[in-house]
């Protein structure tokens, strides 16, 4: 059971109601937090504590996955909640929450436990983490950890900023940074697939694999974070973090024993083993970037990116990227990784492609049979599961083979029942675990081979493709896959 002290810096805004608050009730109705835990929220805006468990119980009522009105619990529950106005500038306000802190910690038996939780935006990391020390918040008897969302940085340079302040604070191991796709149970099950199947590890080589395609897939537009997105883009936005973490889930080399520090340290030779990019022509021949236009979907028009509240009229923003990766090593050398995201698609999807080699030139192979290539399908989103397509025999057929598939559906389409990836995430931080976090050196890593890209598209915006809002991107991302010979599969709502 966990006894500690949750601080929720950002603690009116939309990620703490929409994802943290609902995260925290599932733990708890769940068992896994018991009763020895305090909520302290903290936002600059007035609020009482009457308020704010109001807004708890409402934001459960709205997002989480155990409703309450079976359970009469959220008035029990929201006892463990307190709100503070503070100025994380301020420190006296801190010195004031550790008062609070201390307090709480006698009622609810918290062993001086204390996860800090930054849902703010990056800027304000470094203040925080120094008025937390500064106000006496750290010295405690139980352990102290720090918990931040992305982005981490905007490229490497800010990165290696932002980390040297927190590290001034907080030691590595105490940092807990979110990419909250390594949340998604799919994500998580990549390692047990791959390394708990004696028919898979021996064909995960470029003997047998000719390819490995990642689609996430949006059917959102920037919605109300125009502002952030325009600076951002879809690279820094989901290639950096999201994509790149996925790859290296997919391609690292089975760790020695399943402790957190050792699968990082397989993530991190992934990371360091991409093919960097020589020359701006370079990233041109294999990154492709788009930005939706006008369109529509279902009949219904969708305006432009560069009409959204908070874009630049004129902005060169991509909203679309797709690439063709290389992991320079033994096990994957000559294979591409073909990675695409983008914001205004006709469906929400994630999904990991693996095609495999076809077989030799044999008796199947005649004109009669439609032999396709073996696909191992990772469905991450909606549809968590597994799908293998093999080649058979048509039933009844004149010995004609034909692609069958292989389903498993872990639920059938996300929902109730599937933990959400911040649960997993924030139970984990709570107990110490931090395999499914970003390390440092992952970071940096993956900044470094993002920053190739950018500089590149600094030059010039000329291979920036518009494509409109509801279709599957700009026709350059086919291409992409044309010239190596292969398409992209259609992942779940393309079919
Ligand atoms: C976030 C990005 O990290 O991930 C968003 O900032 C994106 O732009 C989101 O929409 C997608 O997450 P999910 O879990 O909905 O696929």
């Amino acid at each position: 059971m966990i006894g500690a002290v949750f601080f929720i810096f950002g603690a009116t805004g939309d990620l703490a109601k929409r994802k943290l608050f609902p995260a925290i009730y599932s733990m708890y109705r769940e068992g896994k937090l018991g009763e020895n835990f305090a909520v302290v929220g903290l936002a600059r805006r007035p609020r009482t504590n009457e308020q704010f468990r109001k807004d708890v119980c409402e934001s459960i009522n709205q997002f989480a996955r155990y409703s309450i009105e079976e359970d009469e619990s959220c008035s029990s529950f929201a006892e463990h909640f307190q709100y503070m106005s503070l100025d994380i500038n301020n420190v006296d306000g801190f010195k004031a929450l550790r008062g609070l802190t201390e307090e709480l910690d006698e009622k609810f038996q918290t062993g001086g436990n204390r996860l800090f939780y930054l849902a703010l935006a990056p800027e304000l990391f470094g203040n925080v983490a120094f008025n937390l020390r500064e106000g006496g918040l750290l010295e405690t008897e139980g352990w102290h950890r720090l918990v931040i969302e992305k982005p981490f940085g905007y490229d490497l340079p800010s990165a290696q900023k932002l980390n040297t302040q927190l590290r001034q604070v907080f030691e590595e191991q105490d940092i807990y940074r979110i990419d909250h796709y390594l949340g998604k149970e799919m994500v998580q099950n990549i390692g047990i697939v791959r390394f708990a199947n004696a028919f898979i590890e021996p064909l995960w080589n470029n003997r047998h694999i000719s390819n490995i395609q990642i689609t996430l897939s949006e059917t959102v537009g920037v919605e109300e974070r125009g502002g952030y997105y325009d600076h951002a883009g879809a690279l820094r936005d989901m290639g950096q973090n999201h994509m790149l973490q996925m790859l290296a889930m997919m391609a690292m080399e089975p760790p020695s024993r399943l402790l957190p520090e050792d699968i990082r340290d397989e993530k991190v030779k992934v990371l360091r083993s991409l093919r960097a990019f020589t020359s701006s022509d370079d990233v041109r021949a294999n990154v492709i970037r788009g930005q939706y236009a006008n369109g529509e979907t279902e009949g219904k028009a969708l305006s432009a990116y560069r009409e959204e509240d908070s874009v630049n009229t004129n902005s060169t923003t991509e909203t679309y990227f797709a690439a063709r990766v290389f992991v320079d090593n033994f096990r994957w050398a000559g294979v591409p990784f073909f990675v695409r995201t983008g914001k205004r698609l006709p469906a929400k999807t994630t999904e990991i492609v693996v095609e495999f080699k076809n077989v030799p030139d044999n008796v199947y192979l005649t004109e009669k049979h439609e032999l396709e290539p073996n696909l191992l399908v990772f469905r991450v989103h909606p549809v968590e599961g597994i799908h293998l397509k093999m080649n058979a025999k048509q039933p009844g057929g004149e010995g004609s083979v034909i692609p069958i598939t292989m389903d498993f559906a872990q639920s059938s389409v996300v929902g109730m029942n599937t933990p959400e990836a911040y649960e997993l995430l924030l139970y984990d931080a709570s107990r110490g675990d931090s395999t499914y976090f970003t390390r440092w050196d992952e970071v940096a890593h993956a900044w470094e081979y993002v920053d190739k890209i950018a500089a590149a598209w600094k030059e010039t915006t000329e291979d920036l493709q518009l494509y409109p809002a509801g279709s599957w991107g700009p026709e350059g991302a086919n291409e992409l896959l044309e010239k190596d010979g292969f398409k992209w599969w259609p992942v779940h709502g393309q079919e």
